[in-house]
């Protein structure tokens, strides 16, 4: 489903982030990008929606290939029409706003079956049915996370991205998080991409890791052949 062949990106020209990178999404997968700080997660994730430029950054080489179209150069509005969203670290939202208002606005470029994704968005998230008339601002950082997947979901997406959701977050909101995760893999075949740093519900569900690591691939495997002890040397060296 999403393809990328030897990926190379860099902010104002030089920083380089990400070098030579080769990664794969087959079509309902749940693929876990890991790595510590620095290491070209939310960069990936950003060359995939096509959101460098607005940091001024950029793919310098290689290909991002979903459902056979390349993305390279493509407004980060086309590549959410041809069925990707990505929630970024840092739960933006329109904090003024009512959470049913954020809902219709993340939705206004596929106003198409909205009334009927908004109630599959709130049936997946009570929360968010709670809070429908309240702002956005009134809510906690665990029930801020279920609003932007829930922003995300009214885009209708075939693949969700999502960028260190569990980052503080209690445990049990983090249980949460990946509760639903999976039920968007298993009720609705979505394919999703979560970067984290490490979290071992992560590495439960996940079909397949990748670990990067100062922005090259450090380590492709499946999750039974990745241990804590694994991880924590490649995060150390
Ligand atoms: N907007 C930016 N401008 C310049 N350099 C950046 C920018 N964003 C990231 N970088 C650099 O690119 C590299 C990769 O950063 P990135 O944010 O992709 O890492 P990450 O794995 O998401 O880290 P974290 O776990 O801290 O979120 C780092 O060296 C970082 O300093
Ligand atoms: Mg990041």
């Amino acid at each position: 489903m999403l393809e990328i062949k030897n990926l190379s990106a860099r902010y104002d020209a030089v920083i380089s982030a990400l070098e030579k990178l080769d990664f794969e999404v087959p079509e309902g997968r749940i693929v876990a990008v890991l790595g510590p700080n620095g290491a070209g997660k939310s960069t990936l994730l950003k060359a995939v929606a096509g959101m460098l430029p607005f940091e001024q950054g950029e793919i310098c080489e290689g290909r991002v290939i979903f459902d056979r179209l390349l993305l390279n150069g493509k407004h980060p509005a086309t590549i959410t029409r041809r069925g990707i969203a990505l929630v970024q670290d840092g739960r933006q939202c329109f904090r003024n706003l009512t959470v049913g208002e954020n809902l219709k606005a993340a939705s206004f470029q596929t106003p198409k079956g909205n009334a009927e994704r908004l109630k599959l968005v709130l049936a997946y998230f009570p929360i968010l049915e709670e809070f429908f008339d309240r702002p956005a601002g009134l809510m906690s950082g665990g029930q801020l996370q279920m609003l932007v997947i829930g922003m995300a979901l009214m885009l209708q997406p075939k693949l969700l991205m999502l960028d260190e959701p569990s980052l503080g977050l209690s445990p049990v909101m983090v249980q949460a998080v990946f509760e639903v995760v999976e039920r968007l893999h298993r009720d609705l075949g979505m394919s999703v991409v979560v970067a984290e740093q490490t979290v071992p519900r992560l590495m439960e569900i996940a079909h397949d890791i990748y670990v990067l690591s100062r922005g090259r691939l450090a380590l492709h495997a499946p999750p039974h052949d990745v241990s804590q002890e694994r991880l924590h040397d490649l995060y150390l060296s």
